[in-house]
């Protein structure tokens, strides 16, 4: 009788639960929502920082930094929106011969990015600027590969950072723009509304991080849609469950 019991109170538990989550998920937002996540806030990045760090972002940007270095081995590299610098250096360890510059509007990510650099034995190989990837310091083709994570959703014209992809590769130099998708599976909406709320730094729960990327984030056609409006050739767009990338390699 007592193992009813307790078997209809877990039950009953687990069927409120997926009922509250399938709710949640009725009323995420459905279009895009531009959002700015504060990074310029000491205490954001420090709190983005510190989950850049863990596990699954370090697997993220272990399996962005291997595809990039399939394209491109040896030249210059950048990493656009470049944040502390993890990519940077994931991709300089991939790629031995590839110099990699990060770029990044933040003060406080740069700062974090050179701290890293004066620890990370790669010196000579990476290096950081900052700046607005909309408007990149680099000269008309002098770059082999450009890569970028989960910067694509902040930016206010990414038409204007794809004109400057194709302006800045060389023939023949490949891009990989890799981000969230909108549209997520609802398992993974549901996790991230979780992380948002109970997992997070406090930082970065008063930013609804990363709820918020996800509302900024663009669907597979709306980044096809962003490429083919660009000066960008040589594009297609890859995709898993959870993310997108806008790849190719310039004609
Ligand atoms: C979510 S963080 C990602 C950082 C890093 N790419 C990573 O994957 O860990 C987004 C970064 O994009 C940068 N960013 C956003 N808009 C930018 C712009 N227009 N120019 C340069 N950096 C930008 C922000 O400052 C921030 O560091």
């Amino acid at each position: 009788m007592m193992q009813y019991r307790r078997a209809w109170g877990c039950g009953g538990l687990l069927a409120g639960a997926l009922a509250a989550a399938a709710w949640l998920y009725a009323g995420r937002p459905r279009e895009r929502v531009p959002g700015h996540e504060g990074l310029d806030d000491p205490e954001v990045a420090k709190a983005f920082n510190r989950v850049a760090t863990l596990p699954h972002m370090r697997l993220l940007r272990r399996f962005v930094a291997r595809r990039a270095a399939r394209m491109v081995q040896h030249g210059e590299a950048a990493d656009l929106g470049c944040g502390p610098g993890h990519l940077v250096f994931q991709l300089a360890r991939q790629a031995p011969g590839l110099h990699v510059t990060g770029v990044d509007l933040s003060d406080e990510m740069l700062a974090q990015a050179e701290r890293y650099a004066e620890r990370s034995g790669m010196r000579r190989r990476v290096s950081f600027e900052k700046g607005d990837v909309q408007q990149t310091p680099f000269p008309d083709a002098s770059l082999d590969l450009v890569v970028s994570t989960l910067s694509l959703h902040h930016w206010s014209n990414p038409i204007a950072v794809l004109n400057e992809i194709a302006r800045v590769l060389r023939p023949g130099g490949s891009f990989l723009v890799f981000d969230l998708r909108r549209d997520l599976s609802a398992p993974a909406w549901v996790l991230l509304w979780f992380v948002t709320h109970f997992v997070v730094p406090a930082a970065l729960r008063r930013a609804n991080e990363p709820l918020s990327s996800r509302n900024a984030a663009y669907t597979p056609e709306e980044a096809a849609q962003l490429a083919q409006q660009s000066r960008l050739d040589g594009w297609r767009i890859a995709c898993g469950p959870q993310w997108l990338a806008i790849q190719g390699t310039k004609a």
